[in-house]
């Protein structure tokens, strides 16, 4: 009962809330500088842009986590050409300074403080890292965003990265502006790259859990598509239909390179990673 209260609340409340909590981590800065200091970690970005992409306690190890994934999964090699969609406070981008010898990385986020952080932090010392804030208009992330998500065109050229990652993004994105962001991934992904997305996907064993109560997120609103958690914030949380997903990486001219690898966030006893991994590439790879 609560948690249906929580998960309706009207968007002014949430917008409020999330100020409140942007605010409260901002009076924290000079507690978690201070800890950054005591612990050799003053590389890291501060606390409220941590906060931004998610858990404070998993920032580090998730970043590692997909380190290991982009190596082993996507095959990534230290001289290729890295973009990754929705880098938040370079998250990804701190490892892969250690991995990408000869190779590039663009990042891409909506979050302009935290694209800010990445130009100061990461490119002054690595130059073959760029950051680009795309001002696109989300209204769980960037409400006043002057372009539209759903027709924004990437600023790369045609087939100009060997490796795409997407952590963590299409859960937070609506299917319109999904379906044109796959578009662009199929657009600036060259013939034999590879794309690492990560879901929450909906299909029958997870439909199973979730009548068992076992799926640790409720996606409670929304149709046979797409659902999301909080009614009046879908781009708080999104799960998309598995089969859905699928039309959608067909009909922008892309397939799964491999068998999906479903994800713990059900309760999916031989799950992976927390959310659903796919790697994908274009269909018409050596045409
Ligand atoms: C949960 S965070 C994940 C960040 C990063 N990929 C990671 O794993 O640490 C989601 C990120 O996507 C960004 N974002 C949300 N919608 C976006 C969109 N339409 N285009 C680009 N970035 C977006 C947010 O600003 C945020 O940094």
């Amino acid at each position: 009962m609560k948690r249906a209260a929580a998960t309706s609340l009207p968007e002014l409340l949430v917008r409020v809330y999330r100020l409140l909590r942007q605010l409260g981590y901002q009076f924290l800065r000079p507690f978690d500088f201070l800890s950054r200091a005591l612990n050799s970690k003053l590389g890291l970005p501060p606390i409220h842009l941590r906060r931004h992409v998610g858990p404070l306690s998993t920032f580090e190890a998730s970043g590692a986590e997909f380190m290991v994934y982009l190596r082993l999964i996507g095959e990534l090699n230290p001289d290729e050409r890295v973009l990754d969609i929705g880098c938040g406070c370079g998250q990804m981008a701190l490892h892969l300074v250690d991995y990408l010898d000869a190779g590039s990385y663009e990042g891409v986020d909506l979050h302009q403080p935290s694209i800010g952080w990445c130009e100061h932090h990461i490119s002054t010392s690595h130059p073959r890292f760029a950051f680009h804030h795309l001002d696109v208009r989300s209204s769980a992330w960037n409400r006043r965003g002057r372009l539209a998500a759903e027709e924004y065109v990437f600023p790369f050229a045609n087939e100009e990265f060997n490796l795409i990652i997407a952590k963590s993004v299409f859960t937070h994105m609506r299917p319109a502006a999904v379906d044109n962001y796959l578009k662009e991934i199929a657009r600036v992904l060259s013939d034999g790259g590879r794309c690492l997305l990560t879901f929450f996907l909906l299909n029958e064993p997870q439909r199973v859990r979730e009548r068992f109560g076992l799926n640790r997120l409720e996606f409670g609103f929304g149709d046979q598509n797409w659902r999301y958690v909080h009614q009046n914030s879908p781009e708080s949380a999104v799960a998309y239909d598995e089969q859905y997903t699928l039309q959608l990486l067909h009909r922008n001219g892309l397939r799964l390179k491999q068998p999906i690898i479903h994800g713990r966030w059900s309760r999916n006893a031989e799950g992976l990673s927390f959310q659903d991994i796919l790697l994908v590439e274009k269909q018409n790879r050596g045409a």
